[in-house]
């Protein structure tokens, strides 16, 4: 409750803000007034229209990526990209938030500021246990974060070298931070698009390797001590998708499904160029020998095929090496203009991804961490239900909810949900196309921008007959599909005038529905 308070208190001082608009695109400082009405005072903290229930958000203001995802001493460690002062994108910072099963959130404040080199754009962070930056001692290792520092001054000046990498560090388990003495740790070469750095330590080379976003390729860095970095190799200049600038890239190694092989993953955000439209994030699979990534084949592949799962990365230092991913849950085509009042943007929920080989084809899937099912309330279980026509459910809560249902991906149908204001969105199944399509066209508020609802979003799918997993997770203004298991994505917003309260399965076939549960989740934000 004492957090809550805290919340609400700075949100009380922080409503009355006057403060200016910079637009992300051009980084030019606008000054606008913002300020929020006094009705806004009023409002219940973490009650407002769109919060999530259960995702991350921060208490106030905007968010976007990601940052610097550390495990550390039983304690998940996540840093977002923050601007305190307004709901659009403005000078960055990171925030803090702390979480020991990555469900249930602490706010921690802001740790790092903009300095003299510039606002602190997005990077990574790790726990230098063998001390080999010299930063903390073998005893007490240090927590090591390496950022991009992004120059206002110099891209105002139209030059080229205005964003280098600097080092901050943290010798109380991330609680304060120092940046380092010489900070940049690495100058700009005279290149306009050169950030957010992902490092991780290599065992074979015994180095720590830096994945750099450079323009629309991907460039490797190793050092042995996080502070002097080594130029390795690039990669990605005749592969993968190139409609716009890659960012916030991460590789690592993962085992392949059961064989005994371990390929390794490189992904890669690009905004824009999604295949529904704006931001997006692609995959490359293949090998990498402590200089090189050389890809199995030449496939451009999505992580999700939604419209809202962008910048995301995994977690360091993550002991028993699962590999946990989690996204900033926007699209740079309208994340600045999205219908909430004292915040903007959630993460999605925690995934655990795994590496599969099927169809001739390397899949990632995505799970939701287990620990939200600590979240269920209310379950209603269905079993072999049998469907001609439409089957539908009404009077559900689904603001909050996970539905599962098992069912064959072989023949078309339609789900879908809608409330009493026939707002809805639409996931269906085309077999003859092997194609899914999501429409959220009619789905609530959509005007805020015309990139929002102007298509149906569609990814192809391989048809089979087995009885696979369909998993929708709802949370007030966003919806998180999971299909065959995970295989296939689809991560949307979505903004309804009154809560989602009905399910319709609809096909004109018969279709056989081995389960359908639906759960109920209830707030992180209750004592119950
Ligand atoms: C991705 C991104 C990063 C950058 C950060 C700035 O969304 O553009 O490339 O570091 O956001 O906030």
């Amino acid at each position: 409750m004492t957090q809550i308070n805290n919340l609400i208190k700075i949100y009380l001082i922080s409503s009355l803000f006057i403060g200016f608009v910079s637009c992300k695109s051009d980084l030019k400082e606008k000054p606008a007034i913002q300020v929020l009405s006094i009705d806004s005072l009023e409002a219940d903290l973490f009650q407002e229209p769109f919060r999530p229930q259960f995702h991350f958000t921060p208490s106030e203001k905007w968010m976007n990526d990601p940052n610097g995802m550390v495990f550390h001493k039983g304690i998940y460690h996540l840093f977002y990209q923050y601007y305190p002062e307004d709901i659009v994108w403005g000078p960055m910072h990171w925030g803090h938030a702390t979480s020991t099963d990555l469900i249930h959130w602490e706010h921690k404040g802001i740790k790092l500021f903009p300095d003299e080199h510039g606002y602190i754009f997005s990077g990574s962070a790790v726990v230098d246990h063998s001390n080999s930056s010299g930063l903390g001692s073998t005893e007490d290792p240090p927590l090591v974060a390496i950022f991009t520092y992004h120059d206002p001054k110099g891209e105002k000046e139209g030059k080229l070298n205005f964003q280098t990498q600097g080092l901050a560090y943290s010798n109380d388990n991330g609680e304060t931070w120092t940046k380092y003495k010489n900070n940049p740790i690495i100058d700009n070469p005279g290149i306009k698009d050169i950030r957010d750095p992902k490092v991780r330590w290599h065992e074979s080379s015994k180095n720590w390797i830096m994945t750099l976003a450079v323009g629309d390729h991907i460039s490797f860095y190793a050092s042995k001590n996080l502070i002097q970095w080594k130029k390795l190799s690039d990669f990605g200049n005749e592969i993968g998708a190139h409609g716009g600038v890659w960012e916030c890239p991460d590789l690592f190694p993962m085992p392949l499904g059961e064989t005994g092989d371990t390929k390794w993953v490189l992904l890669v955000s690009i905004n824009p160029g999604g295949p529904n439209g704006g931001s997006a994030t692609q995959y490359f699979v293949g090998s990498f020998d402590g200089i090189n990534f050389v890809p199995d084949d030449n496939k451009t592949r999505w992580i999700d095929f939604g419209a809202d799962n962008y910048a995301g990365v995994t977690f360091s230092n993550v002991t028993d090496d699962k590999k946990l991913f989690l996204g900033w849950m926007s699209n740079w085509d309208y994340a600045q203009v999205t219908p909430t009042k004292t915040w903007r943007s959630a993460m999605t929920i925690p995934r655990e991804l795994n590496l599969i080989y099927e169809d001739e084809n390397y899949y990632l899937k995505s799970t939701p961490v287990k620990s939200l099912e600590n979240l269920y309330t209310n379950t209603s279980i269905k079993k072999d239900i049998e469907i001609k026509g439409a089957y539908e459910l009404s009077e559900l809560k689904l603001d909050q909810a996970d539905i599962l249902m098992e069912t064959q991906l072989n023949k078309a149908f339609s789900i879908k949900i809608s409330n009493k204001l026939d707002e809805y969105v639409l996931l269906q199944f085309d077999p003859e196309k092997q194609l899914i399509s999501f429409d959220r066209r009619k789905s609530g508020q959509i005007n805020f921008s015309e990139k929002f609802a102007n298509k149906i979003h569609t990814l192809p799918y391989s048809v089979s007959d087995k009885v696979s997993e369909i998993r929708i997770i709802l949370d007030q203004a966003s919806l998180e599909i999971f299909i065959d298991n995970g295989r296939y994505v689809l991560t949307e917003q979505v903004f309804p005038n009154e809560p989602y309260n009905k399910l319709s399965i609809i096909s004109n076939a018969t279709i056989g529905i081995k389960t359908l549960n639906i759960n109920q989740i209830k707030s992180i934000w209750t004592n119950e």
